[in-house]
């Protein structure tokens, strides 16, 4: 297949993490250590009005994943099936983008302090976006394939990103 573009951005931030080679799957927004994005100080005008908002959405570019030619892929939860890549939130994707959504705690010019979040520590920011009530709640969404063969309370750790054994 043949790429009609190629697309060059270069990060806005960082994001700081307590996690060096491990991290959660999911962020786990209760997690008491300190979780930072530090903008690069030419774009921390953009940061105007982003305290008003409770929860963003951070986009990151996954700097060490292991390989990224694989469209199926077998997330730990899928009971070694495989699942079609863009099935799944497997960070070893074509186009190596992250994407959760944190609560802001407080910011401070550059810094935007934030709840936890699934990354290693010096993980490269692409962009910020706020999450906003109802545009982005959708009530009857569902849970896919995950939610086959696994049970509820199982699923819930998988969902709220709680590091567990199978
Ligand atoms: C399953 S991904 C989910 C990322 C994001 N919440 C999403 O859904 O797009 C989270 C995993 O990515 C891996 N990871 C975190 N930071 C990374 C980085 N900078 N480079 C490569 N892999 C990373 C860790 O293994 C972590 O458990």
């Amino acid at each position: 297949m043949e790429n009609k573009i190629s697309i060059e951005m270069k990060p806005i931030g960082y994001i700081e993490t307590p996690y060096m080679g491990n991290a959660p799957f999911q962020p786990v927004e209760d997690d008491e250590q300190e979780f930072c994005i530090v903008l690069e100080p030419e774009y921390a005008q953009g940061l105007e009005k982003l305290s008003t908002f409770k929860y963003i959405y951070v986009l990151f570019y996954l700097d060490r994943i292991e390989s990224n030619d694989k469209l199926l892929v077998s997330p730990s939860w899928s009971d070694k099936k495989d699942i079609g890549v863009f099935a799944t939130r497997s960070p070893n994707r074509p186009n190596p983008i992250g994407l959760s959504i944190v609560s802001i705690k407080k910011i401070e010019n550059n810094i935007i302090f934030i709840s936890g979040i699934d990354v290693f520590d010096d993980t490269p920011v692409l962009d910020i976006k706020p999450y906003i009530q109802d545009l982005d709640n959708k009530p009857d969404a569902n849970y896919g394939w995950v939610n086959q063969g696994s049970d509820a309370s199982h699923l819930a750790l998988h969902i709220k990103g709680i590091p567990h054994k199978h």
